[in-house]
């Protein structure tokens, strides 16, 4: 069972940003999360691809871009020349989902799907043998510091299920209103990779939060 933390930048101080990608390298965490917003698939906008060649540029550790984004095909190759190792886009923004895994994979990134809270997991099922990861969003897409929404449990649990039926490596991905109380419970249930932003940087020592969110 993989356990592994991935610091939401959406929460760090984009004034410095090197500080805190720093910070990300000499912590115990093992990728960096960046979340990408158009203001049409979300109601908000976070950065785009200059940023991410920017901290392409310090991070030591693999970039999980986080597509909120409508028409995400569009950018694919812009996000991997930009350094994303693993490019996650939304099951509710693609009409042609099997297509753009491919896309994905054909670029050699790995490719991964992000599902709304709304959103059943039962429809993954016949693309699952095809992703390297399905991305659970825990809060409603948008904004750092939401509320972490219980069902959640109840999803990892049916999708660890449907893994395990195809016999498949797929990677299971938590995202948003992850802490301290909730992490060991979430892997516990079958995440191998947590999200964690206001956690992390709200607090006062983030390289301890990233510590302690693995235990
Ligand atoms: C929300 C983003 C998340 C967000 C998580 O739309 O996808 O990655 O940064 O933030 P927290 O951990 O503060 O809920
Ligand atoms: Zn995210």
């Amino acid at each position: 069972m993989n356990q592994l933390i991935a610091p939401s930048l959406l929460s760090a101080d984009f004034s410095n940003l090197k500080k805190d990608i720093e910070m990300i390298n000499n912590s115990d965490a093992d990728w960096f999360h960046l979340d990408i917003m158009d203001g049409v698939f979300v109601p908000n906008i976070s950065f785009g691809i200059p940023v991410v060649r920017d901290i392409k540029k310090h991070a030591k550790k693999p970039l999980d871009v986080h597509l909120m984004i409508s028409k995400p095909e569009r950018y694919f190759s812009d996000f991997k020349n930009a350094g994303a190792d693993i490019i996650s886009f939304h099951y509710e923004a693609s009409n042609h989902l099997h297509r753009s895994i491919q896309v994905l994979k054909d670029l050699g990134v790995k490719a991964g799907v992000a599902i709304n809270p709304h959103t059943n997991i039962s429809l993954l099922e016949d693309i699952i043998c095809h992703v390297d990861m399905i991305l659970i969003m825990s809060v409603n897409p948008g904004f750092g510091g939401q509320k972490f929404i219980e069902n959640t449990y109840d999803k990892i649990k049916k999708l660890k299920n449907i893994i395990l039926s195809k016999n498949t490596n797929t990677l299971i991905e938590i995202d948003g209103g992850v802490n301290l109380d909730n992490a060991s419970k979430l892997f516990n249930a079958g995440a191998d990779i947590l999200v964690a932003g206001n956690t992390v940087f709200s607090s006062e020592n983030p390289t301890k939060t990233i510590l302690d969110l693995k235990k």
